[in-house]
């Protein structure tokens, strides 16, 4: 059976497909496929390995053909695909959730000090060579231990964000649509409040839902007229969570501290203004993007092809309803 891989991933995953016997094809270039490659290339493949910055939709599928099986995201995130279209034309869709989990809450505190320490400015500071010494008024940042940080979105990587704040002795005030069991609020040391609460009361802003009609644009002008001047907010989540103009408004007017960014609306593009501003820290979406996690992801994409190939359950399916539809 034919996998196809839409750009290189890690050699873990790749190996393990050829293991299992299975004929792999990839695009060999480390780049995002145009349209009209990506539809020719998956012609009459029977599993497709696909980028978050693959669109996976009706026409994807049709230009697949009717064998194929499985679409298995390299990402925990799955908002370019289709899944209702997916599951209609029973095709399964798995993600890669869990093995970088704490990978991307490490990043979203690496944005987190390097905004609340204006790390970054800093260095491009001290890089020029014109430090001319010490300075008691310097670069003055704000604290970040003793805080409060605000959690959006309380699932795997959310708590690995509040997990990490109990060494900072941080207060965890958390928003989700569905509430944690008590035993994991009261483990975790995260209390449950409505956004606007959150909002107001947040030092720290981590955003860590899916994107998803609900939380489109859920960071607003208004939600971030109700942040505190010294507040920062950092998105490792999706860009259009946040209405990126109304952000750019606020750094600018300098209504919050600052923020710190891994994703933005149109990915790759970055407005110039966001690139300009010094109380912003951009990133180019690499919350995942350690040695071990790519592998482990990689992996864990091969094994969910290989099961569902094979006919059996794979690990970490998106519409696991597809699977309990029994045989033709
Ligand atoms: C990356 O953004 C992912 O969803 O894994
Ligand atoms: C990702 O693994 C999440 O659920 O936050």
């Amino acid at each position: 059976m034919k996998v196809y891989i839409t750009r290189p991933i890690p050699e873990t995953g790749i190996e393990l497909l050829k293991r299992e016997g299975l004929e792999v094809f990839m695009n060999p270039e480390d780049r995002v496929l145009a349209r009209e490659e990506l539809l020719e290339n998956v012609k009459g493949m029977d599993a497709v390995i696909t980028l978050l910055t693959d669109k996976v939709d009706a026409v994807f599928f049709e230009a697949a053909g009717p064998q194929l099986k499985v679409v298995a995201n390299y990402a925990v995130g799955y908002d370019n695909i289709d899944v209702a279209e997916a599951t209609r034309r029973r095709i399964v869709v798995t993600n890669t959730p869990g093995v970088l989990t704490e990978t991307t809450a490490d990043l979203a505190w690496a944005l987190i000090m390097a905004v609340a320490r204006r790390i970054v400015e800093a260095h491009n500071y001290a890089a020029t060579g014109e430090w001319k010494g010490w300075g008691p008024l310097q670069f003055l940042g704000v604290d970040v231990y003793g805080k409060t940080l605000g959690i959006v979105g309380a699932g795997r990587i959310g708590q690995a964000v509040a997990r990490r704040a109990m060494g900072f002795e941080m207060k965890v005030i958390y928003y989700d649509k569905v509430r944690l069991p008590s035993e994991l609020e009261k483990k975790l040391n995260m209390e449950f409040c409505p956004l606007e609460e959150l909002l107001r009361r947040a030092d720290i802003i981590s955003l860590h839902s899916p994107l998803t009609p609900e939380t489109y644009h859920m960071i607003d002008e208004k939600a971030i007229s109700m942040m505190k001047p010294t507040a920062i907010i950092i998105n490792t989540a999706r860009g259009p969570v946040i209405d990126e103009e109304a952000l750019i408004r606020a750094l600018r007017e300098k209504r919050i501290w600052g923020a710190g960014l891994d994703v933005f609306e149109k990915e790759p593009y970055i407005p110039e203004e966001l690139r300009k501003l010094t109380n912003v820290v951009i990133l180019p979406h690499i919350g995942s993007a350690s040695h071990e996690t790519r592998n482990a992801m990689s992996e864990l994409a091969a094994r969910n092809v290989v099961a569902v190939l094979k006919g059996h359950t794979p690990p970490t399916p998106v519409n696991p309803e597809v699977l309990q539809q029994g045989g033709d």
